[in-house]
Order: structure tokens, then sequence, then C-alpha cells
């Protein structure tokens, strides 16, 4: 059988992500022996490079795992050598056709497979994705393109850039990456769920009163404020990153675990939900605000950002989806940056005990005994369950406690970069966490009519200060829906 060859090319390799999560990532695969024996990596920008310069730019993010750290040094330097660079235009054929003949020297007359990575801006992508596909696609093996959000900004910029893609790739060969979904936590989603008898018949409506996706970071949009704010945080985590979590959390039971089986159940969630209504939607916007003697800037003070700007960087949503399972459970999200913490998770909050005996244990607050389920994403990824139990000793006084399952303390093993898994499953063929085209169509069908609602009305959001728990608005959206958002702030 003739040995196969994988060469991995990544557009933009002199840009932030390239080199804060692709490189590094690539080097994990290699120290944990997941890439093929024979494989080479192309960086590919316009600017001019040598070889060395590129391994010395990439050599500098490249980490080993704290419990791997032997061989460290030496395996960075055989994986380096498998890497170079290629100085080219995204829109001309020539410059593709120049990187086939260094991909064709590399692979050495092996069955070519080849993965181009589109870290660049939207704007070229297609041209890039034409001139790869005329002149550097493989002749005998597989081509795959991984594209990197945004995918347009509404239904119909999406559809034109499939549609784009579409010309020169087929559906199969399109890795549409959301990163969140390459997160062990929101891996783990569907195994917690489907195999454990415990969970999944408390899965609908029928126990649960709510769920809340929510996820902040504590820092601002420090230097992307360019491209942040012709997005928006809608954009750049709810309709995506969070709106993945939700499909997921919510489909019923696949098929089989086939990438096809998965997302079809995804979809279907989608197209079970009505389009997201203003009124159920809160805006926010962080201002400048001092703390400790310390300023820390407002959105707008960034100088890529106009000083009128009404870009959120906030909201938060209640989501309804019209199916037997989940009819009238309200799922809340919540997504904002420059918050008072960083934290991304999923809360499950359980009904009330129905003629609950120890109504009078817990004063005059039962919503404070309902059970909850927290998958905790990120940081200190974890999942726990809140439950009642006695105080011990005489009398009867009931506590709340936590069954916890910390992954730091349950596992020594680093958990690996949403990244590693990603391309790792892009170079396997394996498409179970990428997005296909009709669940992005589905996705930004619920969202573009309140992003143009907002963008017409000219909407202000509320501002908030830099640090702070958001705009108020988002606990009223809440309480409309008798929900009170978990506590954040004590993890717990
Ligand atoms: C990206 C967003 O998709 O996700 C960023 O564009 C955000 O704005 C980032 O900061 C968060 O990812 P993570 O993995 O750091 O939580």
């Amino acid at each position: 059988e003739q040995e196969s060859t994988v060469s991995i090319t990544v557009f933009g390799a002199s840009g932030d992500l390239a080199k804060k999560k692709i490189f590094p990532a690539l080097f994990a695969l290699y120290y944990e022996d997941c890439l093929p024996k024979h494989f080479t990596i192309f960086g590919y920008a316009r600017s001019k490079m040598t070889d060395a310069e590129l391994r010395t730019m990439v050599s500098k993010t490249l980490t080993c795992r704290i419990d791997k750290r032997e061989n460290c040094g030496q395996k960075m330097e055989q994986f380096l050598e498998r890497c170079f660079y290629h100085s080219g235009q995204y829109d001309l054929e020539e410059s593709l056709a120049e990187l086939d003949k260094k991909l064709k020297e590399q692979e050495a007359g092996r069955l070519s497979n080849r993965l181009f990575y589109l870290s660049i801006p939207p704007n070229i992508f297609i041209d890039v994705v034409k001139s790869a596909s005329k002149s550097a696609s493989s002749k005998n093996g597989w081509t795959r393109v991984i594209v990197e959000k945004p995918f347009g900004r509404d239904t119909e910029s999406s559809a034109a850039l499939t549609r784009g893609l579409k010309q020169y790739l087929e559906e199969d060969q399109i890795f549409r990456i959301d990163h969140y979904l390459g997160k062990e936590l929101v891996e783990n989603l569907s195994v917690l769920r489907f195999s454990n008898l415990v969970f999944e018949p408390l899965w609908s409506r029928q126990y649960i009163r709510n769920v809340q996706l929510t996820f902040s970071e504590d820092f601002g949009t420090e230097g992307r404020g360019g491209y942040f704010d012709n997005y928006g945080i809608i954009r750049d985590i709810m309709q995506n990153h969070l709106l993945q979590i939700f499909t997921l959390f919510a489909m019923e039971t696949p098929i089989s675990l086939d990438a096809e089986d998965i997302r079809n159940e995804k979809a279907k969630v989608l197209h079970s939900m009505k389009p997201l209504q203003l009124e159920d939607v809160v805006i926010g916007q962080y201002k400048s605000h001092t703390r400790n003697g310390i300023s820390y800037p407002g959105y707008t003070d960034d100088k890529t950002v106009p000083k009128n700007s009404l870009t959120p960087t906030f909201a938060a949503a209640a989501l309804f989806i019209d199916n037997a399972r989940w009819d009238g459970v309200p799922f809340l999200m919540k997504a904002g940056k420059a918050l008072h913490t960083k934290q991304a998770e999923i809360r499950v909050q359980f009904c009330h005990v129905p003629g609950n005996l120890y109504k009078r244990c817990f004063g005059t607050d039962i919503d404070l005994a309902t059970n909850e389920l927290i998958i905790r994403v990120q940081p200190d990824e974890a999942i726990y369950l809140k439950i009642n139990n006695k105080l011990p000793g005489l009398g009867m006084k009931l506590d709340r406690s936590n069954l916890n399952l910390l992954y730091s303390s349950r596992y020594s093993k680093e958990i690996p970069d949403a990244y590693e898994r990603l391309l790792l499953d892009a170079i396997e063929g394996e498409r179970r966490l990428f997005i296909r085209s009709d669940e992005l169509d589905a996705a930004w069908e619920l969202f573009t009519p309140l992003l143009k609602e907002l963008e017409e009305k000219k909407i202000a959001p509320e501002l908030y200060p830099y640090g702070s728990r958001g705009p108020v608005g988002a606990h009223y959206l809440a309480a409309k829906y008798n929900v009170r958002w978990g506590d954040v702030n004590t993890s717990e």
C-alpha cells in the first residue's frame, strides 16, 4: 500500500491565532504522537520570511505539558524541522502553484492529503479557497479546509460565504471551527447525559426549571476593537459558542455518534425555535471604571472603536424551544466582556420538590433548595450537583452541599487545548465537532432579525462599569421568567 502524508498549510501564519493556538496545538499533537508519520507544516502569509525565521517565531510559543517535560527540547527541534514557510499573495493562483511545488517536494511521491487552515480575515476566504483548489489541492488524496469565524455577519452574508466556498469545495471538505466544541467539558456533555442513567430521564421540562449558559471575561477588547466593533458580543460569542453548547445540551438522543446523526439532531433543535425577540434581550457596553486607584478603560476608549459605537460587549437573552421536551423552559444566555470574572458554565436549575416535607427547614426561599447541576467549562473544569442534606448534629437543619467532580483533583493529566482536538479531528476526517452549513444557516436565522432590529433602531446598550457584573437589565430579564442567575462569583 502506498504511504500517505499530510501537509498542513496555515494561511495567516504570522497572525495571533496561528502563533497562540494553531502551531502550539500542532506541536502538542506531534508530542503526543498523534500526527501521522509523514507530515509537513507550511506557514503561509504575504510578508517575506525564511523557514528559519518562521521556526524562530513558532518556537517562542511552543510549550510542553507539565507531565511531559522529558525530551521536550529535542521534540521541539524535530517538530520545527518539519515546519516551512511560503510567502505569497492570497489571491494569486501562481503563489499557490508555487506552494503546490513545495508541498510536492515534501510529499516525495507519497499519497498526498492536504489540510488548509484559513486563519485570515473573512474577506479573503474565497480568494484563497479558489486559488488553493485550482492550484494546490491534492490530486490523489483528500483536501480539507478549516475555516475560522466570522462566518458572515447575518443570514445573507453567511449564505454568500457558504455559496462562495461551495463553488470550490464539497460540504465534506469544509471544516468550520467553533473552538468551544473542542473544549473538554463540552465534549463531555453528551457522555454525562447519555451514559448516566441518573441524568437523561431528568432532561426535560418535567424536571428542569431553566438552563443558564454563561460566558464572561474579565478583560475588554484589548486591541481587538477593530474586529469586535463590526460584530459585537452576540455574533462573537452567543450565536456560535453558546448556541453550540445549547444545541448539544438540548438535542434529542442521536441515532449514533456519527457526525451526521449528531448534527442532524443539533439542527433540529434550531429549527424548533423562533427567532430571538427584542424584548427577550438585554444589551450592555462597558464603561471606564476606577477601582483601587487603577483606572480601567471603557469600550469606546479603545482607539480602534468609534466614539459613538453602540456595539454591545454584553448581552443576555431568553430562548425557548418549541418541542415536547422543552416547551416553556427558559434557556437563558449571558455573555460579556470586562466583567468581574472569567468563566464559562452551564447551569441547570431543577424544579422544586413537589410537597417538600422539609419545606419549613428552608425558610422562605424555597428556590435555594432546588437541585442544580453545574458544568463548568472553564476555568477549573468541574461538574457538580447541588443537593440538600441534613446538617450533622441534633435537631433538623438542612444544608446545601456539592457532589463535586473537580477535574484537577480527579485527573493529573493536563487537559488538551480545544485546538488540539479539533485539528486532530480535521486530520482524521471526524466532522462531529464542526459546523455544517445547514446548522449555520439555522443559527443565523434565529439571530439575524434581532441583530437587524438592534442596528436599525440604534438601540443603546446599557452601560456597565468595567469589572462589574454587567447591566442590571439582565436580572430583570431573568426575573421575567422567574429565573435567578446562579452566583458566578462564589463558584457555587
Ligand atoms: C473567541 C472570541 O471566539 O473566543 C473572543 O472571538 C473570545 O472574543 C474567545 O475572547 C474566548 O475563547 P476562550 O477559549 O479563551 O474562552
